[in-house]
């Protein structure tokens, strides 16, 4: 009997690891393909409206009631609309160049990088692997040993910058209680924005980097009770970490759609005050 025989197979460490010497693909009997195809369905979806919506170069602001876009924030180019830019207009018009050219690229990185989307779309897009004791779709696999995907190594940096965007997504969210005729105001838009800013902070706060900056390389927390106390928060967090990585595109996408379609005239924005 040669059950437990084994035949070169692919990891971190390529041919020299060995896996069990089974002819068929995977014996796993459940639907395991359907978690990445929803995963591929659902980013593919997100990444395809961002993409569209980023270089439209339009809709992205309601001047009435000052609400932005987070998708459009902070607005940098010359073809920003009165009163969008809060940083001044260094940027050129051109179509490339997003109106926050200088915080798209550093959200990218953030999620690019993120523990949970790099599972997902390892899984969903490169297959590698597609689930759990399912062969890799690739004959080499390196792991994040070498260029370019060492670099996901340096996620806490870009967890970092995420910090300092979601300051300003939350300045944009305040500044958004307004009236057309200058004083408070409030309404359906400023619940959209800050319901979004709090799941942006959830989300940005339940990093794994975040985690590990805040109670990582103590050797007594009873003596840290301060940082023991933030980890503990932190931690509850973490645990939500793939949900609120995927309410957090609902939220991103729905406060655009929303700032889009008043932008638009689609419908006028239900207020409360002002
Ligand atoms: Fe997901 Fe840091 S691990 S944002």
């Amino acid at each position: 009997m040669t059950t437990t025989a084994t035949r070169p197979g692919v990891g971190p460490t390529g041919p020299r690891r060995s896996r069990a010497a089974i002819t068929a693909k995977t014996l796993r009997t459940d639907r395991w393909w359907l978690a990445p195809l929803i995963t591929f369905i659902g980013l593919g979806a997100w990444v395809t409206y961002a993409t569209v919506r980023v270089f439209m170069h339009n809709y992205y602001f309601v001047e009435a009631y000052h609400y932005l876009t987070p998708f459009y924030s902070p607005c940098l180019t010359d073809r920003c609309v009165e009163g969008s830019a809060l940083f001044g207009t260094p940027l050129p018009s051109f179509w490339l160049i997003p109106e926050a050219a200088f915080t798209l690229p550093f959200l990218l990185l953030f999620r690019l990088t993120c523990y949970y989307y790099r599972k997902a779309y390892y899984r969903a897009f490169w297959l590698s692997p597609p689930a759990c004791a399912v062969p890799d779709g690739h004959k080499t696999y390196s792991g994040e040993t070498r260029f370019p995907l060492i670099f996901q190594n340096g996620h806490r940096y870009a967890f970092y910058a995420a910090m300092i965007i979601s300051v300003i997504n939350t300045w944009d969210a305040i500044i958004a209680f307004r009236s057309p005729g200058g004083g408070f105001g409030f309404g359906l838009g400023n619940i959209i924005l800050l319901g979004n800013v709090i799941m942006l902070w959830a989300y940005t706060l339940s990093c794994h980097s975040c985690r590990h900056i805040t109670g990582g390389r103590l050797k007594h927390f009873s003596k840290h009770p301060v940082r023991y106390r933030v980890w503990t928060f932190v931690s509850k967090l973490n645990v939500r970490h793939m949900q609120l990585a995927w309410i957090t595109l609902g939220t991103l996408a729905l406060t655009d759609f929303y700032v889009m379609a008043l932008s638009a005239g689609w419908f006028s924005d239900l207020r409360f005050v002002g």
